[in-house]
């Protein structure tokens, strides 16, 4: 289910250019969730396109995960003001289309605390709980789940890139195994 152009399920249209649809290859599966796109993306209309694209892509790269081959999306399609998290409410209305984004994939990593909160349904203490996989019943199949920090969080604190890497390792692991 993709959200229509002039989707209007939550207020978070009343400012936006786009409504920014996953990117990457659409088999892939493993799939990447951030939390909302910021002023570069809704320009674009594409995920990740931006500072916090430019570490993930590296990172993907790196680690042998390119991202044309993996499906890169966000928690909310719209870009929130001022780049604030996505609330419970705009999370709820975007749900349905991002379930069925992340049907029959064998991996989901959650990029920062939002896309954590948003699919385990509870609040996580990120240094818990980070590259510990776990799993979600999603449409009634259960898929791993890789909490992991927000690219945007390695801009702040230099050891975030490495955990970064140390997830994409995990991932391939569950992906190969
Ligand atoms: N941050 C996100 O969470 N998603 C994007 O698409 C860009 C930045």
């Amino acid at each position: 289910m993709r959200p229509p152009e002039d989707c209007r399920r939550c207020a978070l249209c009343a400012g936006r250019t786009n409504v920014v649809m996953p990117d990457g290859d659409p088999s892939s599966p493993i799939a990447f969730v951030g939390e909302a796109p910021g002023a570069k993306e809704d320009a674009a209309g594409r995920p990740f396109v931006g500072s916090s694209g430019k570490v993930l892509n590296q990172l993907l790269e790196e680690g042998g995960l390119p991202r044309e081959r993996v499906f890169i999306t966000n928690t909310v399609k719209c870009r929130p003001p001022n780049n604030r998290a996505p609330t419970q409410a705009e999370m709820d209305a975007c749900l349905p289309c991002l379930e069925s984004e992340l049907e029959g994939r064998k991996v989901i990593v959650t990029l920062g605390r939002s896309a954590a909160r948003d699919l385990l349904k509870r609040d996580i203490v990120m240094k818990d709980e980070v590259n510990r996989p776990t799993k979600v019943t999603i449409r009634g199949k259960e898929i791993v789940l890789i909490p992991a920090y927000h690219p945007a969080a390695s801009f702040y604190n230099r050891t975030v890139k490495d955990s970064l890497r140390e997830t994409i390792r995990v991932a391939r692991t569950y992906l190969e195994g």
